[in-house]
């Protein structure tokens, strides 16, 4: 990382010594990808590491800086990696998921370049491909405001990133090896945070360490496959201060709950006797509760961690209530600003008109004697080819066939289920509402990549036109992730304003791999570079487009 991180600190120097209308600063970074032992659970396992790091180096950077890492796969399987929450403007070609790039084969290298555009915030990036997640390759993406940006609180003495998750002892491609032969993963085996786990009176190190009087930055991300995580510090408040980019309205809380694939910052004052304290994750609405601790110690520290540790919240459906309850205190400051100087609010969303609704019902399913996961009765695969490659080469009709998943989930039945490449066909720029109905007994998360979208409602039971009533349509968060609770659904808006091939999925990793996924198509009539980037020169081919001549490139 060294080398990397001088050469960024360079040019960045270089572009504040030249600042004249200089184009955006540039952050180079060179990932070597390889396997090493890791054992996060105190059992050693075959992991993934960057440059020999688990969690893999982090991504400090500033709004619409560009970001270039070139990537060498060392492992013996194709890989991507996909970025969180990074918006990816006009350049889904970035976005590492299968259904819009060729993985990165074994021994290759593959440069990503993007810019964080007009975005802030806690984000993470991962491997896409596999089940490669469950082995690392995880690492925390922050975005920082631009100097002449206000930010709605005092600089904090220090952040630190928090990658929280729930953990399996099994390697990758054992329990990728589970899922092709039709079997769930199962539970897993603990709760990792930042690569460690430990339990009360473990002789450990200290993860963070606050001086006494000063505040700090929490970044708190859940990278783990299916388990929701409620995160506390021992003998301290927790003020909310970010969700996905959004600054929100700075409550306090004695803990909060992050689901699969979320991020939001908390900041925390060492104003307490001067010792150590516990950081605790513990599980969310599993029947066997996990959890994992680790030790934030103030500097002029006198001794050791009491081993009473602060409540969790309860449980059950009281629990699913509480939870729902502080999702709906999640509230955006009006007036703080986002990424760009106008305040937040300034976009109402709550008076524009609603151009489509689509109603989406997970579903769990054995086809053929395998398990398999849904959406409105249609189970996701990634085809060799890429989606986006095979609608650009104007071949889409070879790969896959668009609007199998249907808007209203009342149209298909849930249980009959289609195995085929998902692509719905998008309008560009229409605002579109989503209904997430979960009729399972397990909560769900919902990833879109290539926006934010406001989280307006989330309610117990099942939805209803009527039930617009209840949406926060002044000051719901913008966000790029939302959980449904068993038996609940949850609303989201947003402008489908950004062209080109977006996965919308679960973000539990078994539902992924197994189907609980889509693409929306967002193509732009005019085919114009204002609105889509060309396909970067560097993108390997792969599929039935491999040897077809390249299509002529966007023009202004
Ligand atoms: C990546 O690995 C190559 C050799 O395999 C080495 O030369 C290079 O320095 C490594 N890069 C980093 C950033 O560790
Ligand atoms: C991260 O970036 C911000 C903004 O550029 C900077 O203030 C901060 O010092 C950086 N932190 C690290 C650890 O590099
Ligand atoms: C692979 O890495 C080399 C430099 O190490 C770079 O010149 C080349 O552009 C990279 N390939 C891709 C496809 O990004
Ligand atoms: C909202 O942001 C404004 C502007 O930065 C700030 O002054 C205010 O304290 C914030 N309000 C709350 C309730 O967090
Ligand atoms: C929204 O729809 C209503 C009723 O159809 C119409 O009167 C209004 O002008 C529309 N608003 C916008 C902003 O298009
Ligand atoms: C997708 O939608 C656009 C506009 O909404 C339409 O012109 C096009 O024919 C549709 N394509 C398919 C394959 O449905």
């Amino acid at each position: 990382m060294g080398r990397a991180t001088l050469v960024a600190l360079l040019l960045c120097l270089f572009a504040k010594a030249l600042v004249v209308k200089a184009e955006d600063p540039y952050l180079f970074f060179e990932w070597n990808v390889t396997y090493g032992t890791i054992a996060p659970l105190g059992v050693p396992q075959q992991g993934i590491l960057i440059n020999g790091q688990f969690p893999g180096p982090r991504i400090n950077c500033t709004s619409n800086n560009n970001i270039v890492v070139n990537v060498f796969n060392q492992l013996d399987e194709p890989f991507l990696f996909t970025w969180v929450g990074v918006q990816q403007r006009k350049n889904s070609w970035q976005d590492g998921t299968l259904g819009t790039m060729c993985p990165i084969l074994p021994g290759k290298n593959f440069t990503y370049h993007f810019q964080v555009k007009d975005q802030i915030g806690s984000y993470f990036y991962f491997p896409a491909t596999g089940l490669q997640r469950a082995a690392g390759g995880i690492g925390a993406l922050n975005v920082h405001s631009r100097d002449l940006i206000p930010v709605p609180f005092d600089r904090p003495t220090d952040e630190y990133n928090v990658l929280v998750g729930d953990w399996y002892n099994k390697g990758h491609k054992t329990l990728k090896n589970i899922l092709d032969t039709g079997r769930s993963i199962g539970r897993p085996d603990g709760i990792q945070i930042n690569g460690r786990s430990a339990k009360v009176g473990d002789n450990i190190e200290p993860l963070f360490t606050m001086e006494p009087g000063k505040t700090y930055r929490y970044r708190v991300c859940n990278v783990g496959l299916k388990t929701s995580i409620n995160f506390r510090i021992q003998g301290h408040t927790l003020k909310l201060v970010e969700i996905e980019g959004s600054h929100t309205i700075q409550n306090i809380y004695d803990s909060l709950d992050v689901h699969v694939g979320q991020c939001l910052s908390v900041l925390a004052t060492a104003n307490q006797e001067p010792k150590d304290y516990y950081f605790v994750a513990s599980s969310r609405f599993t029947k066997m509760p996990l959890f994992s601790v680790g030790i934030i110690r103030y500097t002029n520290q006198k001794g050791p961690a009491s081993p009473i540790l602060p409540m969790a919240p309860p449980e059950n459906l009281e629990g699913i209530a509480w939870s729902i309850n502080q999702f709906r205190s999640f509230r955006w400051n009006l007036t703080a600003s986002a990424a760009r100087p106008n305040p937040q609010g300034s976009y109402h969303y709550g008076q524009i008109n609603i151009t489509r609704t689509l109603k989406l019902v997970n579903s769990a399913t054995q086809v053929g004697g395998k398990l398999r996961y849904a959406i409105n009765g249609v189970s996701h695969i990634d085809p060799s080819t890429p989606l986006k490659l095979a609608e650009y080469f104007g071949v889409p009709d070879k790969v896959f066939q668009y609007n199998l998943v249907k808007d209203d989930a009342l149209a298909t039945n849930n249980l009959v289920t289609t195995i085929a490449p998902s692509v719905v066909n998008a309008t560009f720029r229409n605002f579109v509402e989503i209904i997430f109905e979960n009729h399972e007994k397990t909560i769900q998360t919902w990833n879109l990549d290539g926006y934010s979208f406001f989280a307006v409602a989330i309610e117990p039971g099942t939805w209803s036109p009527e039930k617009r009533k209840n949406y926060n349509l002044l000051d719901a968060i913008s966000r790029h992730n939302i959980q449904v609770y068993p038996g609940s659904w949850a609303a989201i808006m947003t402008t489908l304003d950004n062209a080109g091939m977006w996965n919308l999925r679960s973000d539990m990793w078994e539902r992924v791999y197994l189907g609980q996924q889509l693409y929306f198509s967002v193509l732009s009539p005019a085919r114009s570079l204002r609105d889509e980037y060309n396909l970067p020169d560097n993108q390997p081919l792969c599929g039935i487009v491999e040897k077809l001549p390249l299509p002529a490139p966007y023009t202004a």
